[in-house]
């Protein structure tokens, strides 16, 4: 699978904080109240989202990244250059969402936004997930 890791225009991070920042308002967290958006970039030069969905039984929730990956691959997209989150505070993805996101390109860029829209760290995903286990091990 090659999947291009070029360096983002500013453009590009900009609508991508965009779009994370406007499907976080539509997050469903009545438990935790912490919002979470994704917008994930698709090598196609599309921008999927996704928001967090929490559940009365909390282990059924759902983080915006992996509901962002799920709608993408639903799809048709299995290739994607980079994803922001938004969160109150910038927050960074949890392990589970990082494993998941690995899966479709360790070296996507990763890009953490604050509810202001003020992006607070960008990382590859490589950093956030190093030696991750992925698709290569399995073959
Ligand atoms: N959450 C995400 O959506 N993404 C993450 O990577 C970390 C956590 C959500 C899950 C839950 O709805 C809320 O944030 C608090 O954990």
């Amino acid at each position: 699978m090659t999947v291009k890791n070029a360096p983002l225009s500013s453009d590009q991070i900009n609508q991508l904080v965009k779009a994370a920042l406007e499907v976080r308002a539509r997050a469903y967290a009545p438990y935790s109240h912490y919002q979470v958006g994704a917008a994930l970039l698709t090598s196609a030069g599309t921008i999927i989202t996704g928001c967090n969905v929490e559940n009365a039984s909390y282990g059924a929730t759902i983080c915006a990244e992996r509901s962002a990956v799920v709608k993408a691959v639903s799809e048709g997209f299995q290739r994607f250059e980079a994803v922001a989150v938004v969160t109150q505070n910038g927050g960074s993805p949890c392990g589970m969402c990082r494993q998941v996101l690995y899966e479709f390109n360790p070296g996507m860029q990763v890009i953490l936004a604050n509810a202001a829209g003020t992006v607070i760290h960008t990382f590859t995903l490589h950093n956030l997930l190093p030696e991750g286990f992925g698709p290569a091990q399995l073959e």
